[in-house]
């Protein structure tokens, strides 16, 4: 049978998920993970009804020009500063990302990296591995800084901001957060949270863990001043993007023994680490893997599958993409959507 669409998977997916698109679009999957130049993007889109692409896939105007194939891009991951949403509208192009279903296991791996940071596991694993315990440790070798009964300021106060919260309950912990809009009374109380503007945020927060989706304005929202506002010995993570640290100042202010440790899984130019925080073994590193839970990216696969589907208006629930980031689109054209 012909099949009516064409869909690209610009990375390779799980079998399951490949398998469900098979059955109704002819289907095209790199089976080999690769950076795409702009260039392999806006051929390859130009072939497609739809597709599904990763965060190293940049789509912009430019490579949208002269494309008047393309309906649906799925993201496969929550942020989506790679995609150009205006362009994507303008082109009548329904983007969609993966909201939800990678909160809680986000949340999960803030804490894994604020905890790994704060009792410096890092650099006791690397120095027992390399067989430097060979006697007697001092007691006061490998001090740390606590967790528990002290204050965790989170910047950015979305879904997955909202569950780093409530586990600090666990740790004792008082939590601050900053939000540009205050979360409505019910949720601050689930979540035990209160607000305070940036400043206080910094001032009076023991580890600060960052939240938030990255936008042009926001770029360094973390840089040298910031860093100086932030309290002697505590810790950062950032599980939300790069941009928002500058990251040779966080470096300085880590060598100047002002910030105790920092834990990161993204990076401002990703896959390169700032060599400055390479150098520093009171920073935990991982390559953003902060949403890599087996049952996490199979769930992500399937949602920006059933996006494709919906969006192109075929199977169960189609023209009703569960998580579309511009359902004005759909509305456009003529279908409504779920949003
Ligand atoms: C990962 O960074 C995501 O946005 O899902």
């Amino acid at each position: 049978m012909t099949k009516r669409y064409k869909v690209w998977v610009s990375r390779p997916l799980f079998p399951e998920a490949l398998a469900r698109l098979e059955q109704h679009v002819e289907l095209h999957a790199e089976a080999i993970e690769r950076v795409h130049s702009p260039e392999q993007l806006r051929e390859r889109l130009a072939g497609v009804d739809a597709a599904i692409i990763g965060l190293s896939d940049r789509v912009d105007a430019a490579t949208l020009a002269g494309n008047h194939r393309l309906r649906v891009i799925a993201n496969l991951a929550v942020g989506y500063n790679n995609l150009d949403i205006d362009a994507l509208t303008r082109a009548g192009v329904l983007a969609c990302n993966t909201p939800d279903v990678l909160n809680e296991t986000t949340a999960d791996y803030a804490w894994a990296l604020l905890l790994a940071a704060a009792r410096r596991v890092g650099a006791a694993e690397r120095w027992l591995r390399a067989g430097q315990w060979t006697g007697a440790m001092r007691f006061d070798d490998w001090l740390g800084v606590d967790l528990h009964g002290k204050t965790l300021g989170i910047l950015g106060m979305g879904r997955i901001g909202q569950a780093v919260a409530r586990r600090a309950a666990g740790f004792d912990m008082r939590v601050l957060y900053h939000n540009r809009t205050r979360l409505p009374e019910v949720v601050e109380r689930q979540c035990a949270a209160c607000w305070v503007d940036k400043a206080a945020l910094l001032r009076e927060s023991d580890h600060l863990v960052l939240v938030l989706p990255y936008t042009p304005q926001n770029h360094h929202v973390i840089g040298a001043a910031e860093l100086a506002q932030m309290k002697r010995g505590s810790v950062l993570v950032n599980i939300a993007r790069g941009g928002l640290v500058d990251e040779a100042a966080l470096a300085a202010s880590l060598a100047a023994g002002h910030l105790a440790a920092a834990g990161l899984d993204v990076y401002e130019d990703e896959p390169v680490v700032h060599p400055a925080l390479l150098a520093l073994e009171q920073v935990v590193l991982s390559p953003h893997l902060g949403s890599a839970s087996a049952d996490t990216r199979r769930n992500m696969a399937q949602l920006a599958t059933d996006n494709v589907l919906a969006g192109l208006g075929v199977g169960p629930d189609a023209g009703r993409p569960p998580t579309p980031i511009n359902p004005q689109v759909l509305a456009a054209r003529g279908v409504l959507g779920k949003a």
